[in-house]
């Protein structure tokens, strides 16, 4: 008599521990392994860590490409633990019938919360102040000491009307009193309601708006939108916001524009070749760098961990899994 093997599953950064019991106690006699090293891992070794693998939980850092997906035959699913789909090829994984799913939902608020955060930091210079005070500049109070610029009853530019983008456009427009207007392929009737905002074209968008903040996916339209040209039409007391993919920027046109003060500053969570910084980035003072933690909170990592761990237990057990991107 022949056993059934057991499947395995590989996961490609250690993931929270509620996730890791939540696939022990549904299926005990999943073979699990993890990459052991605090690090991400290239190609080759996620390759070499789930071969024979029937499941891959990844990270939005791993190269998802068709070289791998055709060096993994046995693999059935892969969960990817963020809700971004870019670094993977659908397509490929399509043709192969291999289910790939994400975590919509679960980073909404969190993303949104860095986003105001950073409109807030780059505006009222709440970093620059940080590192002053730290290095003993604060010599008290003065009355032209610091001065940025406020956040009440300014325009605020939405790129992307998703969840996370309504998210913004509504703390803004509820907690500020901020007009709101958006750009996006779709009219967002909920966003539109619960806060006046008007739809306009990306273009008109860049023009009027204090605050452009990113939240469209990652796409070939979306590559480079905000370019040199797109940085020329924002108003020079403008702020651009990106929480959403270092690439929808040009990050070498954005240090110029920040350099010439073209516009007033920049907020980014993300990077174009992360963890990489275009050179000259970080010596700029009209910017706030964050490591790409937008939805880097307890509660919404074990809600994504969660996700990951339910998507692999549905698809291995033959069921559909509820967050299927292909
Ligand atoms: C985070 O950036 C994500 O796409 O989940």
């Amino acid at each position: 008599m022949t056993l059934a093997t057991a499947d395995r599953l590989f996961v490609t950064r250690r993931i929270p521990d509620s996730a890791m019991e939540l696939l022990a106690s549904a299926m005990p006699a999943l073979q699990i392994r993890v990459n052991e090293f605090d690090r991400n891992l290239d190609r080759h070794e996620i390759i070499t860590g789930a071969s024979g693998a029937s499941a891959l939980i990844c990270t939005l850092a791993d190269p998802i490409d068709r070289t791998l997906i055709d060096s993994l035959p046995s693999l059935r699913v892969v969960a990817t633990f963020a809700v971004g789909t870019n670094n993977i090829d659908l397509e490929a994984a399509r043709a192969r019938k291999l289910v790939v799913t994400n975590t919509p939902g679960a980073l909404t608020q969190a993303t949104a919360e860095v986003a105001v955060a950073l409109i807030l930091a780059c505006s009222r210079r709440l970093a620059e102040g940080d590192a002053l005070t730290r290095r003993g500049g604060f010599q008290g109070w003065a009355p032209l000491f610091m001065r940025g610029r406020g956040v009440f009853g300014k325009t605020v530019g939405i790129v992307g009307a998703g969840r996370i983008g309504t998210c913004v456009a509504r703390t803004m427009a509820l907690g500020f009193d901020c007009r709101v207007v958006y750009a996006a392929r779709k009219t967002n009737p909920e966003l539109e309601q619960s806060c006046s905002a008007t739809k306009v074209d990306f273009e008109t968008l860049m023009r009027e708006s204090d605050f452009v903040s990113l939240h469209c996916p990652l796409t070939p339209d979306t590559r480079h939108l905000v370019d040199a040209r797109a940085l020329s039409l924002m108003k020079p007391n403008a702020y651009l916001i990106n929480t959403a993919r270092g690439p929808i920027i040009d990050e070498a046109a954005l240090v110029e524009a920040l350099k010439a003060r073209r516009i007033a500053g920049a907020g980014l969570d993300v990077y174009e070749s992360e963890p990489e910084l275009a050179p000259g980035l970080a010596e700029l003072d009209n910017v706030v760098l964050l490591p790409h933690l937008g939805s880097a909170t307890i509660e919404t990592r074990d809600k994504m961990g969660l996700m990951c761990a339910q998507s692999v237990i549905d698809v291995l057990r033959g069921r559909e899994p509820k967050h299927r991107v292909a």
